[in-house]
């Protein structure tokens, strides 16, 4: 039995983005990090995802980005705008998870859901490597012209954004359910 491991998944929690700041991963440790991402459960190997690493001045500048497209579909209060364009500042490194479903018999179905083992494992290996991390949509993931800054062909979509780096306080725990709501034992 291996208790680390086990600590480890048993402890793990996300971090609010706003809550993350240096130090993040150094190139060694994010190399780690996106070969654990892809060593995912995949049917047929067809790889249906890739990543966009977004670091130092490029976090501010895509928030800023992001922002000019939110601004020209509804008005933003001061503070909003503030927040809108500092989405990416807080965490050292944020990696775009984008799923790239390919045309093949392989539903896409399975395809978004070894995307999302990858998700799970940026969590767990940003924690394993001693971070934190947060996995988050939001309205940029589902927006087009957002898609467009980030390089999206058509067929692709954002699984998240995932931005890593140290907590500056500890989260509280989370409620989980309670195995007797969502277990039951088949009988024949
Ligand atoms: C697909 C997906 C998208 C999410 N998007 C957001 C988001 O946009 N904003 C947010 O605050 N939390 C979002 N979350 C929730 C957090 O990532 C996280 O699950 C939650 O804070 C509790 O995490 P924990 O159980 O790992 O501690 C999302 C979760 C998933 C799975």
């Amino acid at each position: 039995m291996n208790n680390d491991t086990l600590q480890l998944l048993q402890s793990r929690r996300s971090v609010l983005s706003k809550n993350l700041s240096t130090p993040g991963p150094n190139k060694s440790e994010l190399e780690t990090l996106l070969n654990i991402a892809c060593r995912v459960p995949d049917h047929r190997k067809l790889e249906p995802w890739r990543f966009i690493v977004i670091q130092g001045d490029h976090r501010k500048a895509l928030g800023q980005s992001f922002c000019k497209i939110r601004q020209q579909e509804c008005e933003l209060t001061s503070e909003q705008i503030q927040a809108e364009q500092n989405r990416y500042t807080h965490a050292p490194t944020v990696i775009v998870v984008v799923f790239s479903p390919v045309e093949h018999k392989t539903p896409v179905f399975e395809q978004l859901l070894s995307c999302g083992a990858v998700c799970q494992h940026i969590n767990l290996a940003s924690s394993a490597l001693g971070y934190s991390s947060q996995w988050v949509t939001n309205w940029c993931s589902f927006n087009k012209d957002a898609q467009k800054v980030l390089g999206l062909a058509a067929h692709e979509s954002i699984a998240g954004f995932f931005h890593i780096g140290t907590a500056k306080c500890p989260p509280k725990e989370r409620s989980r359910p309670d195995l007797i709501d969502k277990v039951v034992y088949y009988q024949s």
